[in-house]
C-alpha cells in the first residue's frame, strides 16, 4: 500500500478497535483496519504467537504482512496483546477472529467464539459492538447476544475490572463474514468485490458502513443471519464450482476434449464466470472442506434436503484415489519406487497444509510402499513437524533436488516458481521423465517437447481438442 494511503478518513480520538484471534483472518484484518488509518489493537492468547508478531515476524506466510506488520508496529497503529480481557476493555469495536474448527460429526466448534463473547461480557465498560468475522453457522449472533447478556451480569473472574453489573451498557452483534484468501488476503482486504454487514441496529449499521467507507465497493447490509448464510453459501457455492468441473475433467478424459478450454469456453458467458473452474486434485485448505461439512451439517439440523451438497464432498473426496489411478496408470507398479512431489501446501502463496489435498497424497504413496522425494517453496517446516522424515520420506532444498533419481514427478501445489523450472536439467536428473500434474500447470505440447512423459487432469494427449481461442479472437 502507498503510505497512509487511506488515512485521515477518521477523527484521532476514535477509540482503538481490537481483533481477537490473531491467525489467518485477524492479522490481515488487524493490519489492513490499521492500514485504513485506524489504532488497532490484536489480541490472542496464544502468548508465543503474540512474541512473534510483536517481534515483526508473523507465524505463517502470508505474502506482503510481514511489511505492514513492521510498518505498523513502528507507525503504532497497531499493538499485539496477549491479554483478551485488556484487549476487550480498551476498544469499543471488537472483531471475533477466533478459530472455528470442525467437531467430529462436521458440525462447527464455536468453543472460542463463546469464549471471547464471555469475555466481553466481563469487561463491558461502555457501548461495545462484537463482530464476527470468523465463519459461523446462522444465528450465531444470536446465541452471542445471549451469552453476552447472561455473562455481563455474572460472577467477575480473576483479572477483571468491576466494571459489569446488573445495569450492563448497551452492546450490539453483527455479522461482518471474511472472503479473504490465503495468500491473497491483503489484496482481497484491500480490494473485496463487497462487504456484508449484518447488523441489527442503526448504530451497528453506521459504524460498520463508516469503517469500510474507504475501501469504495458495494456494502451489503442485512441482517445477521442473512450474513452468516452469504458465507457459508459462498464457500459451499465455490466448492460446488470445483467439484463441477472436476466431474467434466473426468468426463473431458474420456472422449477426447480439454477441460481447460471447456471452462474457458463456459466461463466467458458471464452468468457462470471464468473463476474457480481450474479441474485438478481437488479443493482442500482450512476453509472449504470444514465450512461446506458445516452447512451440510446446518441444513440437517433444520430438515432441509441439501444432498447437493454432499455430492460436492463426495467427488472432492475421490480426487486423491483418481489422481494417484493416474500415477499407477503412468508407472504400472508403485512399490519401491521414488517419486517427487512438487508442492506441499494446500494452494500457492500460502505455507497453510491444513486439509491440504498433499498430505492424502502422500498417506496414498506410503501404503504403496513409494520413497517420496518432496519439495515446497514455503509449506516444508511445517509438513516436517506434521511428516517428520525417514528414509522413505525426504525433504530437499529444490526441484531439482527431488527429481534426482524420481521414476515420475507429481505436481501437487501450482507454484509459479514450478512454472520456469528447466525442463531439460529436470528430465536429466530423473531415473524416467515422467510428470504427472495435478494442476495442470504446464503447456503439454511444451513438456513433451521437453521430453517427459506427461499425465495431467481433463487433457487429451494433444492440442486438437481445445478452442485456440485468444481473448481478441472471441470478441
Ligand atoms: C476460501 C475462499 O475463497 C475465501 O473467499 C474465504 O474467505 C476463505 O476460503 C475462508 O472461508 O476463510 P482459501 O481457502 O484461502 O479461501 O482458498 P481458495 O483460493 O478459495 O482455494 C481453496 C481450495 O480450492 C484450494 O485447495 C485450491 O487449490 C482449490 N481450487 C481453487 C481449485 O481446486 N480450483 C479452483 O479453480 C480454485
Amino acid at each position: 500500500m502507498n503510505d497512509d494511503a487511506f488515512s485521515n478518513q477518521v477523527s484521532p480520538g476514535d477509540a482503538p478497535i481490537c481483533v481477537l484471534g490473531l491467525g489467518h483472518i485477524g492479522l490481515p484484518t488487524a493490519l489492513g483496519l490499521a492500514e485504513l488509518g485506524r489504532r488497532v489493537i490484536g489480541a490472542d492468547d496464544d502468548a508465543a504467537k503474540v512474541r512473534l508478531i510483536r517481534a515483526g515476524e508473523p507465524n505463517f506466510y502470508e505474502p506482503g504482512l510481514t511489511e505492514l506488520l513492521v510498518k505498523h508496529l513502528k507507525s503504532g497503529r497497531f499493538e499485539p496483546l496477549e491479554d483478551v480481557a485488556a484487549a476487550v476493555r480498551a476498544g469499543s469495536i471488537i472483531f471475533i477472529c477466533v478459530g472455528t474448527p470442525q467437531k467430529a460429526n462436521g458440525q462447527a466448534d464455536l468453543g472460542q467464539v463463546e469464549a471471547v463473547a464471555q469475555v466481553v461480557a466481563r469487561n463491558l465498560n461502555g457501548y461495545k459492538l462484537l463482530i464476527e468475522k470468523s465463519t459461523v453457522p446462522a444465528i450465531t449472533a444470536q446465541w452471542l447476544k445471549r451469552t453476552i447478556v447472561r455473562y455481563s451480569s455474572g460472577k467477575p473472574q480473576p483479572g477483571d475490572e468491576p466494571a459489569h453489573s446488573s445495569s450492563a451498557p448497551a452492546f450490539d452483534v453483527a455479522s461482518n463474514p471474511e472472503f479473504l484468501r490465503e495468500g491473497k488476503a491483503l489484496e482481497d482486504f484491500f480490494h473485496p468485490n463487497r462487504v456484508v454487514c449484518g447488523v441489527e441496529s442503526d448504530r451497528a449499521r453506521e459504524i460498520l458502513t463508516k469503517l469500510y467507507a474507504p475501501l469504495n465497493c458495494p456494502i451489503v447490509v442485512t441482517n445477521t443471519s442473512t450474513a452468516e448464510l452469504i458465507k457459508h453459501a459462498a464457500n459451499a457455492f465455490l466448492s460446488m464450482k470445483i467439484s463441477f468441473i472436476n466431474m467434466v475433467s473426468d468426463l473431458c478424459e474420456k472422449v477426447g476434449a480439454d477441460v481447460g478450454a471447456v471452462a474457458r469456453g463456459i466461463g466467458l458467458d458471464n452468468r457462470i464466470g471464468p473463476q474457480f473452474l481450474d479441474a485438478g486434485i481437488g479443493y482442500g485448505g482450512y476453509c472449504f472442506p470444514k465450512d461446506l461439512r458445516a452447512f451440510i451439517h446446518l441444513a440437517e439440523e433444520h430438515g432441509v434436503d441439501f444432498s447437493l451438497l454432499q455430492e460436492v464432498e463426495h467427488i472432492n473426496q475421490n480426487r486423491v484415489e483418481r489422481f494417484v489411478a493416474k500415477v499407477r496408470q503412468a508407472l504400472w507398479n508403485l512399490g519401491g519406487k521414488p517419486l517427487g512431489l512438487l508442492g506441499l501446501a494446500f494452494k500457492a502463496g500460502t505455507d497453510d497444509i491444513r486439509e491440504a489435498v498433499s498430505l492424502k497424497v502422500i498417506e496414498a504413496l506410503r501404503e504403496e510402499g513409494c520413497i517420496l522425494r518432496l519439495y515446497d517453496p514455503q509449506a516444508m517446516p511445517l509438513t516436517q513437524r506434521l511428516i517428520p522424515p525417514t528414509d522413505k520420506i525426504i525433504y530437499c532444498t529444490s526441484p531439482y533436488e527431488v527429481a534426482q533419481g524420481a521414476h515420475a514427478l507429481l505436481l501437487l501445489t501450482e507454484w509459479e516458481e514450478f512454472r520456469g523450472l528447466d525442463l531439460a536439467r529436470l528430465r536429466n536428473l530423473m531415473e524416467v521423465p515422467v510428470l504427472v500434474d495435478g494442476r495442470n500447470l504446464f503447456d503439454p505440447d511444451t513438456i513433451r517437447q521437453a521430453g517427459f512423459e506427461y499425465f495431467s487432469m481433463g487433457r487429451p494427449d494433444t492440442k486438437s481438442a481445445g478452442l485456440h481461442s485468444t481473448p481478441a479472437q472471441t470478441k
